[in-house]
């Protein structure tokens, strides 16, 4: 699994972080992205709350010599425990919408917060396009953004990517083959 490739917004973050960055990665999964970044030589404080994807990676970053610090738990917890403008770069990929609205507009709030000036953000969520996926993802207990939100929510910064579109095949959990309509977005603080 932590073989998968990394996200491109990630991949793209990469080519202008300053050496020797502090990453926070929310919602790190098995840890494709903050492995990617590790071994670029930056750290990384990677968050889950699936105990099993942060003990593993945890494993495999002492095996590599990674600088990966991981914690297990909720990823608004764990911000605000946070020192405010410390990280480089903030990046929460394909997790936010597994959240209620009011702990994904938290989330970003925090996750403002504990950016550096001129540090960044990176961010790919769900898109909901009518009142049928809404109310889908609220039964869930999850929330999609409605189109234009997130560019709203970062006004003042400044936007290095920003689309909304269909994201590539997938197929798991026991769903048929789907994509997923998503908002990337990858801005710098000021
Ligand atoms: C689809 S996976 C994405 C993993 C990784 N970001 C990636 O791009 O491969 C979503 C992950 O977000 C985590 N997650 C969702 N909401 C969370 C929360 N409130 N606190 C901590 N982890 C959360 C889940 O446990 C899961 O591991």
């Amino acid at each position: 699994m932590s073989n998968v490739p990394p996200n491109p917004l990630v991949v793209q973050l990469l080519g202008k972080l300053p050496e020797h960055s502090i990453v926070l990665d929310l919602g790190c999964g098995c840890g494709r992205n903050a492995i990617y970044i590790a071994k670029a030589g930056h750290a990384v404080l990677a968050v889950d709350k699936r105990k099993e994807a942060i003990e593993g990676l945890i494993d495999r970053s002492i095996r590599e010599g990674l600088r990966i610090l991981g914690i297990t738990g909720d990823i608004c917890d764990v911000l605000e425990a946070l020192p405010h403008k410390q990280y480089d770069a903030v990046v929460c990929i394909n997790a936010l919408q597994f959240n209620p609205r009011a702990r994904v507009y938290k989330a970003i709030e925090l996750m403002q917060q504990v950016t550096k000036p001129l540090g960044f953000n990176a961010i790919e969520s769900f898109v909901v396009r009518g009142d049928e996926e809404r109310e889908w993802a609220i039964k869930q207990g999850w929330y999609g953004f409605k189109r234009g939100e997130l560019q709203r929510v970062y006004e003042g910064w400044t936007m290095l990517t920003y689309s909304e579109a269909l994201g590539p095949w997938e197929q798991h959990d026991g769903f048929p083959k789907h994509r997923h309509f998503l908002v990337r977005l990858l801005a710098r603080k000021g």
